[in-house]
């Protein structure tokens, strides 16, 4: 096992950071890695804010609600699915903007997104730095928008901090590979036989030195899944005109 995959078997998501800064060289060298990554027919349909000052830093951070570390990180970026720059070409040249409008394209500035997000993550982790993903933006996905005026045909995907690792968790077991890969055919009889998972996940729960809980995969799942998360994301889709159909 080669060092790049020994560092993302160590991944863990990390929410308490230590007051030090990350050189510039090192944060555009992250920036680099994210622009690097795969991206559906060319497309690079993502942007990146840093957000530096302070008020704005807050204001979000007061949006994630159960993310204070957002606060704290030395660096906190911004990941906006973006096609605006599509719609002002089309725009200039007389062409509807039908192609972004449409739900495939939505996937595709998403998933463009996610990779570059995913890819500033691996480059931090090999640096020995930590990173935590911050879905709660979208806990006021509008506000965000409106706080770093984004135009239309784009959207706040996520956060992610960055930062010089103070506490590390445990590693978080993950789902057995036989439980999440099959050849040829999806397996959904192994795919679903997740006891064994459950008591390795319980195991993990109860031992572990930060919040230890007596739960499983199954009723972490269940509670999740008991209600609709953030139904107004849809909307806001509309109002940045996405048709999503
Ligand atoms: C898209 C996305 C959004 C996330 N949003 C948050 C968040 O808002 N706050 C937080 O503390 N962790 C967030 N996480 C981190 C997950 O909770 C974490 O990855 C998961 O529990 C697995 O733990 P691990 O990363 O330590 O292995 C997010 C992760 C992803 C991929």
């Amino acid at each position: 096992m080669n060092s790049t995959i020994e560092n993302m078997l160590q991944h863990v998501s990390v929410r308490d950071f230590k007051n030090e800064s990350i050189s510039n060289e090192n944060k555009n060298a992250l920036l680099l890695a994210a622009q690097s990554g795969s991206t559906s027919e060319f497309v690079q349909a993502f942007s990146i804010i840093e957000i530096t000052n302070p008020q704005l830093r807050k204001e979000i951070a007061d949006i994630t609600i159960s993310s204070p570390h957002v606060k704290k990180a030395e660096t906190f970026y911004i990941f906006v699915a973006d096609l605006n720059r599509q719609a002002t070409i089309l725009k200039r040249n007389k062409q509807n903007l039908d192609g972004i409008k449409n739900m495939e394209s939505l996937l595709v500035a998403t998933v463009d997104t996610t990779i570059a997000a995913q890819n500033m993550a691996i480059a931090a982790e090999s640096m020995g730095l930590g990173i935590c993903y911050i879905g709660s933006i979208r806990n006021n996905i509008k506000q965000v928008a409106n706080l770093l005026n984004l135009p239309k045909f784009t959207f706040p995907l996520f956060g992610m901090t960055v930062g010089v690792p103070n506490i590390k968790n445990q590693h978080k077991p993950r789902l057995f590979t036989q439980n999440q890969v099959a050849t040829n055919s999806y397996d959904n009889q192994t795919f679903n036989d997740l006891s064994n998972y459950d008591e390795e996940v319980k195991n993990y729960y109860l031992n572990r030195k930060s919040h230890p809980q007596d739960t499983t995969w199954t009723d972490k799942n269940l509670t999740m899944f008991d209600h609709v998360h953030r139904p107004e994301v849809a909307s806001f889709l509309n109002e940045q005109g996405f048709s999503l159909k």
